[in-house]
């Protein structure tokens, strides 16, 4: 399957993106997990992950169900460590989504994955997410909030909680309101191209994605916050969470 997200990866990996990616090299190296394996869930085409980071790990297993996503990522971890790769959609919001893989030594991060599944219930993808990383070193970044045209106001650096959405959103500015309080207007190479003004003191119709509320209860000990500008006219606050 060829989806969109390649296509966006090759255009502005290099542009847009980039930001994200120094923010997903940041969050990985403040994490140490003892474990000398990995599951790397939902990785793409690796476009964000800083494969130097994963050379710690003896064995890889990316579990990843996109074909292409598959064949370009394991072809980026050549050379740096062992890999398999599993062609599997875990389910999310069942006990035991892990069972028929080994968890002996082995960490799990989840890389922008679980933001975005469907799953038949919030509670049932809190208690699956409880049954299953109990006991396990973890990681995950994940769509926190999104909505259209927004720049969001987040904790710099590395916090010791989950924020609420309400505290999130409460500072959160419109892309014409940040650039009129720049002091030094940038031109940027692709801007943010602004179809809809947000009128002034009104809050963003704003998405919740559900990962925060399935995860938060398991006690992260670091939280991180930044933007993703995806593309030219979307921007995502991503949330980063380590539990070791
Ligand atoms: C937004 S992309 C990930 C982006 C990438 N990790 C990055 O940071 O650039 C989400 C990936 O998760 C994979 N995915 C979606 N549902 C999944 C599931 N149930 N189990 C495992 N992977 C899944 C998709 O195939 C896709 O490659």
């Amino acid at each position: 399957m060829f989806d969109r997200y390649h296509l966006r990866a090759w255009k502005f990996r290099n542009t847009l993106w980039q930001s994200h990616v120094r923010s997903v090299t940041g969050f990985l190296q403040s994490w140490n997990p003892l474990a000398k394996k990995l599951i790397l869930v939902g990785p793409s085409g690796g476009y964000s992950l800083p494969v130097e980071w994963f050379r710690r790990f003896q064995m890889i297993t990316i579990v990843e169900p996109g074909f292409i996503a598959r064949r370009i990522v394991t072809r980026k971890f050549r050379g740096v460590t062992r890999v398999r790769s599993v062609r599997r959609a875990l389910q999310f919001d069942h006990p035991g989504f892990f069972s028929d893989f080994d968890l002996t030594d082995t960490a799990v991060l989840f890389t922008n994955v679980l933001g975005q599944v469907k799953v038949s219930s919030a509670e049932a993808f809190a208690h699956a997410m409880r049954e299953t990383l109990t006991g396990l070193e973890w990681a995950s970044y994940h769509d926190r909030l999104s909505a259209d045209h927004v720049r969001w106001k987040y904790p710099e650096g590395a916090v010791g909680r989950v924020y609420a959405t309400s505290e999130l959103v409460k500072n959160s500015i419109s892309e014409e309101e940040a650039q009129a309080q720049s002091p030094k207007p940038q031109k940027r190479r692709n801007p943010i191209r602004l179809t809809r003004k947000r009128e002034a003191n009104k809050p963003p119709e704003v998405q919740e994605h559900l990962a925060s509320d399935a995860l938060a209860p398991l006690g992260p000990k670091r939280v991180m916050y930044w933007e993703w500008q995806i593309a030219p006219d979307q921007v995502h606050l991503i949330e980063g969470m380590i539990h070791e």
